[in-house]
């Protein structure tokens, strides 16, 4: 079992550490993962029923992974794995964790980067269209598992070096169990007016004011809050580009009539992209 534990994972059922036996990831005790033809594995526990509204749907999913294979988001990438790179440069072997990592887009610009460093990376997501076009596309960088924010994560404790969370659910207490003492965690979310103009004309809904102020307040107690850095740059987008990016944004479902003419009638628009990157250390 040693020579096969895929350090650091632990199976969500009985948190042994899990092994990779090929097609199959099993623990000690015999509960046992299949590997998707993909090369990802469900490690969701059995039996669990999920209500279709959890994760994102497979029409937004595809939307941003068109949106960010044309690069729009290439500067925030560039921040989040300059960030990540000089937090590693001095680990043999770092465990990097992506908590809700949708298609794998930021995952995988990560592990060019790191290219050459022995660093295990992994991607979360409770989505299992998700997880599958990340492993897909992951050309075997990393391991893509499918997993619940909200429950246990199969890692075990203090095993993280890195966790990165963007634009995804956060469980404090969980994510404090997973990073090493001393270790980082990097949280992205937008910037109260981020794609300030194109919410205003097309009247599309706000982001919630003090979501800065929120995640520094829930996460104060566990991990010791760096400087926030904004990350601030223009977009142009043509008609594709802005029908993809109103597809990932939250509420589309609920557009009317008017507003989805307005959007199609619109062949270019320049807008901002303002996002907030929070980094913070485990404390020792
Ligand atoms: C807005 S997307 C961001 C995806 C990716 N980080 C990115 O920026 O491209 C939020 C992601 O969180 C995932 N998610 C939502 N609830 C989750 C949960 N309970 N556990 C794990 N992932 C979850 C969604 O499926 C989705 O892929
Ligand atoms: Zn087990």
């Amino acid at each position: 079992m040693s020579g096969k534990w895929i350090r650091p994972l632990i199976c969500p059922v009985c948190a042994q550490p899990l092994g990779d036996y090929g097609q199959v990831w099993h623990c000690p005790a015999g509960h046992s993962f299949d590997v998707a033809r993909e090369g990802y594995v469900n490690l969701l526990r059995r039996h669990k029923k999920l209500p279709d509204t959890v994760g994102d749907a497979p029409e937004m999913l595809r939307a941003r992974w068109e949106f960010l294979a044309r690069g729009f988001y290439e500067p925030l990438s560039d921040v989040v794995n300059g960030v990540v790179a000089t937090a590693v440069a001095d680990h043999s072997a770092p465990v990097i964790v992506d908590v809700g990592c949708g298609e794998g887009y930021y995952l995988r610009r990560l592990a060019a980067r790191l290219a050459g460093q022995p660093a295990a990376l992994f991607g979360v997501d409770i989505a299992k269209t998700a997880v599958r076009l990340a492993a897909k596309g992951g050309g075997g960088h990393g391991r893509y598992l499918v997993a619940d924010i909200n429950e246990q994560l199969p890692f075990a404790d203090h095993s993280v070096h890195v966790l990165l969370n963007l634009f995804a659910p956060r469980h404090p207490a969980e994510f404090a169990r997973l990073v090493i003492p001393g270790g980082l965690l990097l949280i992205v979310i937008p910037a109260p007016d981020h794609l300030q103009s194109l919410r205003d004309r097309f009247a599309l809904m706000g982001i919630q004011a003090q979501k800065e102020a929120h995640i520094t307040a829930q996460f104060a107690s566990l991990f010791a809050a760096q400087p926030a850095q904004m990350v601030i740059f223009p977009l142009q987008l043509d008609a594709l580009a802005l029908s993809w990016l109103i597809q990932m944004m939250p509420g589309v479902r609920h557009l009317t009539l008017p507003q989805q003419e307005a959007i199609v009638q619109t062949p270019t628009m320049e807008t901002v992209a303002r996002f907030v990157v929070l980094t913070m250390r485990r404390e020792a």
